[in-house]
């Protein structure tokens, strides 16, 4: 048997945390033979609700759990973590976009990040799932000064994975005919899903969906703008499709397969595709051995750069609104 992994979790009581808890439990994110030690963190006023949650984690009886750490301090959820999902944070409600909550979240991801700093274990990995989780994975980052950049990842996989089911439903195939669909840019409505490289069933998507139209139109338009249809529908944000992807992300990262990629946002300081740096822009990724790199060589269209740029812009006036909380 290995030897357990120390998994923190913010957030644990919310909408998220109950999709995502008991998936990161039973073996099917971190492997099968992988235990897991989950170490949860809430505000006070929700640790009462998580009690519960760990009561109901402890009566699956899962073979790979080791132990539940559950408690409202840092210092204890992130002691010698290996992964830490943050997840905890205010979701935005109707009429609202991710970036009218920054200012409500920023300090969180000052303070988790000074404690990731100080308490988490050498080889940790950071995946920001709270919004606006691109600028809140830079501010944690940035308080983070001993963790290593690469470490640090925002979630843009519900966008890809929201891209793959949309095109697989306007080609007629199975999500799983869809590959290579990548992400880049904010998780907002500004990110572009590039359906220009995307695959189905090996051949350009572009050449089994005959219509651009479409494609730069109800296609870009619907992933988007998803978060806000949910929301609509809904009245609360998605929550178990967001867990979904917290899964499949971690699985990319620890269960890599062979050829395929996946999109995340990552600290783009070294400005791949002659992008500006100094932010977290989403890009497609390849897991390389215990490293990731970001797919090159691919030709980005006019139409694509433009598309990216705006992005990008975005992403630059979210990192003006927290510029005093980054040193
Ligand atoms: P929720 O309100 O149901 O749960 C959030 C939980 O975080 C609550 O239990 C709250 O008590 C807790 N929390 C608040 N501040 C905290 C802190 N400082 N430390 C620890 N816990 C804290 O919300 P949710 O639906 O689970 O969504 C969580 C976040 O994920 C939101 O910011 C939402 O916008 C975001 N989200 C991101 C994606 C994505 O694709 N990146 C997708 C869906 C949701
Ligand atoms: C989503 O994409 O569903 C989340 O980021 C929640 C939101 O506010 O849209």
């Amino acid at each position: 048997m290995k030897e357990p992994i120390r998994v923190a979790i913010t957030g644990g009581a919310g909408q998220i945390g109950y999709s995502l808890l008991f998936r990161l439990a039973n073996g099917e994110t971190f492997g099968v033979d992988q235990p897991v030690i989950l170490q949860i963190l809430e505000i006070p006023q929700a640790v009462e609700a998580l009690r519960g949650v760990v009561m109901e984690l402890r009566d699956c009886a899962y073979p790979l759990l080791q132990d539940i750490i559950a408690s409202d301090d840092e210092k204890v959820v992130f002691n010698d973590a290996n992964w830490a999902i943050l997840v905890g944070g205010k979701p935005r409600g109707p009429g609202m976009e991710r970036a009218d909550v920054i200012r409500d979240n920023a300090p969180i991801f000052v303070a988790q990040g000074k404690a990731i700093n100080d308490y988490a274990a050498d080889d940790i990995r950071v995946l920001v799932v709270a919004n606006p989780c691109n600028t809140n994975a830079l501010i944690a980052m940035n308080s983070a000064p001993d963790v290593p950049a690469d470490r640090w990842m925002a979630m843009t996989r519900l966008d890809q994975n929201r891209a793959v089911a949309q095109l697989a439903d306007k080609a007629g195939v199975q999500p799983a005919a869809v590959s290579h669909m990548a992400i880049w840019g904010n998780h907002s409505p500004t990110m572009l899903p590039d359906f220009e490289h995307a695959q189905i069933g090996g051949q350009p998507v572009t050449s089994v969906i005959d219509d651009r139209a479409w494609l730069e139109g109800d296609f870009v338009e619907k992933v988007q703008q998803r978060g806000k249809e949910v929301i609509d529908a809904r009245g609360k944000s998605s929550a178990a499709s967001a867990a979904n992807a917290v899964v499949d992300h971690i699985r990319s990262m620890v269960q890599p397969t062979e050829g395929t990629w996946f999109s995340a946002a990552i600290y783009a300081d070294g400005n791949p595709y002659g992008l500006p740096g100094g932010l977290f822009s989403s890009f497609p990724l390849r897991m390389m051995g215990s490293g990731y790199e970001v797919v090159s060589g691919l030709e980005l269209s006019d139409y694509a750069r433009r598309k990216i740029g705006t992005s990008i812009e975005e992403l630059q006036e979210e990192r003006e609104a927290v510029a005093d909380l980054l040193k």
